[in-house]
């Protein structure tokens, strides 16, 4: 969710700020911007749309100049247009800034700078922030300060952000101050790059790959200035930082689709590598256990765990609800799956003993984040299940397992999922040995999931037979998705798919209870999507889908291979291997996210972008 880059050396500004905003894409965004500073003024290009449009109006009319700062959109306050697309003016144009994230007070705020005669130009509340630095600027200059000193200019912003409530990434720069951006982050990430005679500044690290490896993550409350050579930080409590520079691995975001059309697309199809990834150095064979090099907790201090929380949003939640059923099964903890955004505010009464873990692809999500925070902030040890390397909570956490499943474009989260599932397997498998899970029983486990890659790569042989079923249902309106057990939560992430990138209505049931409720829906237009594969209650949910084809309900079976008798009951059967309970939903939610995804293509929709959606959700 928005993204911001912004530049300051000798290279082409624009050139950078184009190509930084473009791979910051798959964050999601509505429009894009980008400003540059040159020769006493600041040219300044925004539209409504991808950032090749924005390429194209620079384009036809360009700005010149080594310094700039740019910005892809997700609105939040103020409708998508030119207009309200960022940067954001303050004053007569001497400040110009970006900004990530939500200003709760704005609607005050702009009150007062009104009553001072600032005009707004935009229905944004990122505007405030910018009148009210030029505001201050012009008090510290009827002070007598210099208008030209980068003091002066820190000490408009200091006293900005001391009447800000909400949260922010900014990116900022001052028409009569050359050559130097300014960059604050208090909630939304910011990371600067270090280059010979330049510095970048992101969102995240993607942008700087090629350009350099040198990077400082901003922290909350930080604010930077950087100029060609030269970078200082200070706290907001006062003082200078030394700048602590970190040497990335650089991960460049693979934009290449290879022979996919879509990202998405092309992810699915990545889930044995990024499963196969998961697991690589994770297995302890000799003691049918797990390992993780960066849990940081010493095996001493697990056993007291008497309960795990698990904190997540959407298909990291539902992850999660994988996660509660493998950890109670194999280690007998009791766990709770909380939505972050709930658990930030929520307070439940947790003991001494409770570990929070946070689980997210991104590693930036705001609910997640908070919610992570919160439990700390309590004295909770706190680990993140998480993808990207670097990011606020990976970088937060005490300590966690990474996903190894490479960059994620798609919105629609996809090889997250199955790899998240993954981890959670070993974690389970790691804490059950360490309880009473016997050595034979974790020899199983493990025996198992080295096959999962090879499943998954099986399991993608049904994508013929998804494209028939989705070609036949794509003009359905209302769908449900039902499993019980371990592919409850994988019908949570079916409907979610499908929801997400196809805007077709679909709810997620555990199977058995449909018929205290939704079972009312059912009918000749709403397809039953039924995740039936064979296993411990097998029989019970055919119960229940003979419950659907009673009342004429069209029922897609997701079943296994060489089940004839699903056959003869289900209307269409897409076949998947079979494998134990506890790992079903690796196999089954795939051929879901495929359903979903040819629904959304047939019905002409962007699944790689899908409208209102965001990659990562930066704002509360
Ligand atoms: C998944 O398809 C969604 N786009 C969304 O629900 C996502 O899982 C959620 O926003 C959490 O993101 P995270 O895993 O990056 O924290
Ligand atoms: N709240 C700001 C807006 O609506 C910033 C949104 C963002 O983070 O992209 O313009």
């Amino acid at each position: 969710m928005c993204g911001i880059v912004g530049y300051i050396g000798t290279r082409s500004a624009p050139e950078f700020l184009l190509e930084g905003l473009t791979r910051l894409e798959y964050r999601g965004y509505d429009s894009a911007g980008v400003a540059v500073q040159h020769n006493g003024e600041i040219g300044i290009r925004k539209k409504v749309g991808r950032v090749e449009e924005l390429g194209k109006l620079l384009a036809s009319k360009p700005v010149r100049g080594s310094v700039g700062i740019g910005h892809t959109r997700w609105a939040t306050h103020g409708g998508i247009s030119d207009v309200n697309s960022h940067p954001h003016v303050g004053g007569n144009g001497e400040v110009v800034l970006v900004h990530n994230g939500v200003i709760e007070n704005y609607a005050k705020l702009k009150e007062q700078l009104q009553a001072l005669g600032y005009v707004f130009r935009t229905a944004t509340d990122s505007e405030v922030i910018a009148h009210l630095i030029a505001h201050h600027l012009e008090e510290q200059i009827k002070l007598g300060e210099d208008p030209e000193s980068q003091e002066t200019c820190l000490k408009a912003i200091e006293l900005s952000l001391k009447k800000l409530k909400g949260t922010y990434g900014l990116g900022i720069i001052f028409r009569d101050v050359a050559d130097t951006i300014f960059a604050v982050r208090l909630g939304s990430p910011l990371v600067i790059g270090v280059g010979k005679g330049e510095h970048f500044l992101a969102s995240d690290a993607s942008p700087l790959a090629g350009y350099t490896d040198e990077v400082v993550y901003l922290s909350d409350n930080e604010t930077a200035v950087l100029r060609a050579d030269h970078m200082e930080i200070s706290h907001r409590d006062g003082g200078r930082l030394k700048p602590s520079v970190q040497t990335i691995n650089q991960v460049t975001v693979d934009l290449d689709l290879g022979r996919f059309e879509h990202y998405m697309l092309k992810e699915i199809f990545e889930q044995p590598e990024s499963i196969e990834n998961c697991l690589r150095g994770r297995i302890d064979e000799d003691s049918a256990t797990a390992k993780f090099g960066g849990l940081n907790i010493e095996p001493q201090d697990l056993r007291l765990v008497d309960r795990i929380v698990l904190t997540a949003c959407g298909t990291s939640w539902h992850a999660g609800l994988v996660g509660e059923y493998l950890i109670e099964e194999f280690a007998r903890i009791p766990v709770e799956v909380e939505y972050a955004s709930e658990l930030r505010y929520r307070n439940p009464p947790l003991s001494d003993r409770t570990m929070v873990f946070a689980i997210t692809q991104s590693g930036e999500t705001a609910d997640t984040l908070a919610a992570m925070r919160e439990c700390k902030r309590k004295g909770h040890k706190s680990l993140a299940i998480c993808n990207v390397v670097g990011s606020t909570i990976a970088r937060e956490a005490d300590g966690g397992i990474y996903l190894h499943a490479g960059p994620e474009i798609g919105v629609a989260s996809t090889k997250a999922f199955t790899s998240q599932c993954t981890a959670l397997v070993m974690l389970a498998l790691y804490l059950g040995r360490m309880r009473h899970l016997s050595y034979h029983a974790g020899k199983r486990i493990i025996a198992q999931l080295r096959e999962m890659p090879d499943m998954v790569r099986r399991t993608l042989q049904c994508h013929d037979a998804v494209k028939e079923v989705a070609n036949k249902y794509q003009g359905f309106d209302n769908f449900l998705y039902l499993g019980r057990l371990y592919n409850f939560p994988a019908a949570l992430e079916g409907a979610l798919k499908l929801k997400e990138i196809s805007y077709i209505h679909a709810e997620g049931y555990p199977a058995a209870e449909m018929k205290h409720g939704p079972i009312a829906l059912v009918d000749e237009e709403t397809p039953s999507v039924f995740i039936i594969p064979r296993g411990s209650i097998y029989p019970k949910v055919m119960s229940n889908l003979e419950e659907i084809k009673a009342r004429r309900g069209p029922v897609i079976a997701i079943a296994c291979e060489g089940d004839h008798r699903i056959a003869d009951l289900a209307d269409d059967v897409i076949y998947v291997p079979e494998v134990d309970d506890f790992l079903q939903p690796i196999v089954t939610s795939v051929p879901l996210q495929l359903l979903a995804y040819h629904i959304a293509l047939k019905r002409g929709c962007n699944v790689d972008r899908p409208r209102n959606l965001a990659k990562s959700v930066t704002v509360e």
